[in-house]
């Protein structure tokens, strides 16, 4: 789902790196965020109104004081300082809220985000499961990879291939690498707004499960349906929605399996509004609820009408169609 509107004054260009993989692995392994980096763009001046970096504590950090692992220090160039000085996710967000206020005050502010993944598969699924409420400019975005395509027809997945493409240079000053992915990031949306681009289309974030009702014959669509295993019995169909949060459900997209004894078995399927938010649901194999783990398996449109699909009126229906 997207929505276009007038492109805001404001835009947050937003970085998260997790203490885990990178790139398009980026929240597969369901390893805390440990940066947080936003500038912030005024649209009609073009001029960026200020840059701040978070550096994030994991929680499992106060169990085995191993704060960050050390290739992240590296790969950011952090000082022991920076490191030292980490603060909680729940801080961060705050602070980060603070400097949103101060520079954008009541006006419109949306965050660009390189592609899909920071946000619907790190900070979301994050303060979920940490029970931390994020301000409602987190639950839209628009994706960088998809507007630097529309204005350029061309889709890059990288962000020095996006540079290279404008004839941009991604100077690369070793001091502040810990903003360099962000500085790229701000070069590009910039110059996309002198290129006289308009941030209009946003990508939205589905917060609540929205009821619906399936019909037996509906069609539904093989490349958007997963089943999740492992589910604690007790499970209802918000608490499934949650362990996807982040994600876009589709309306009444959560179907609870039943055993022949009709005992909820620990088994749900789960249908997405798109393949691209089903495809990253895929990537959260094994991710937890509390102390367990849920495996998340492709399915197929049949599997989740057999589920979902109301029985009701059935064999009437087939009765009055062969009559026909
Ligand atoms: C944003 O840019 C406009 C146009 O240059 C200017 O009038 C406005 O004061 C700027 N806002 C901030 C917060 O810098």
């Amino acid at each position: 789902m997207s929505e276009s509107q007038k492109q805001p004054p404001f835009l947050g260009i937003f970085f998260v790196a997790t203490a885990g993989q990178n790139g398009s692995l980026l929240g597969s392994d369901e390893e805390e965020i440990v940066l947080l980096v936003l500038s912030i763009l005024n649209t009609s001046s073009n001029q960026v109104v200020c840059t701040s970096p978070f550096v994030v504590q994991p929680r499992t950090a106060d169990i085995n004081e191993n704060l960050l692992s050390e290739e992240c220090k590296i790969d950011f160039k952090l000082s022991d300082d920076q490191v030292r000085t980490a603060i909680p996710l729940e801080t961060a967000i705050e602070q980060l809220d603070e400097i949103v206020r101060q520079n954008a005050g009541d006006e419109e502010f949306t965050l660009v985000v390189d592609g899909q993944l920071p946000l619907r598969q790190c900070l979301h699924p994050e303060a979920c499961a940490k029970e931390i409420s994020l301000p409602a400019y987190y639950n839209s975005f628009f994706d960088l990879k998809k507007e630097f395509a529309k204005r350029y027809e061309v889709r890059l997945e990288e962000i020095n291939e996006m540079l290279e493409h404008l004839g941009l240079n991604p100077s690369d000053e070793p001091s502040d690498s810990i903003l360099s992915r962000v500085n790229q990031m701000t070069l590009i949306a910039s110059k996309m707004l002198t290129d006289g681009y308009q941030f209009e289309t946003k990508e939205i974030i589905n917060m609540k499960l929205e009821p619906g009702i399936c019909s037996k014959f509906e069609e539904v669509d093989s490349n958007c349906v997963v089943r999740a295993r492992g589910l604690p019995w007790q499970s209802s169909d918000q608490d499934i929605a949650k362990f996807f949060r982040g994600l876009n459900i589709a309306k009444g997209g959560v179907a609870l399996c039943l055993s022949l004894q009709g005992r909820r078995n620990g088994e749900a399927l789960v249908r997405f509004e798109s393949q691209e938010h089903r495809d990253m649901a895929l990537k959260r194999h094994k991710h937890h609820i509390a102390t367990r783990y849920i495996e998340v398996y492709k399915a197929t449109g049949e599997d989740f009408i057999n589920v979902a699909g109301g029985k009701l009126f059935l064999f009437p229906l087939k009765i009055a169609r062969g009559l026909n």
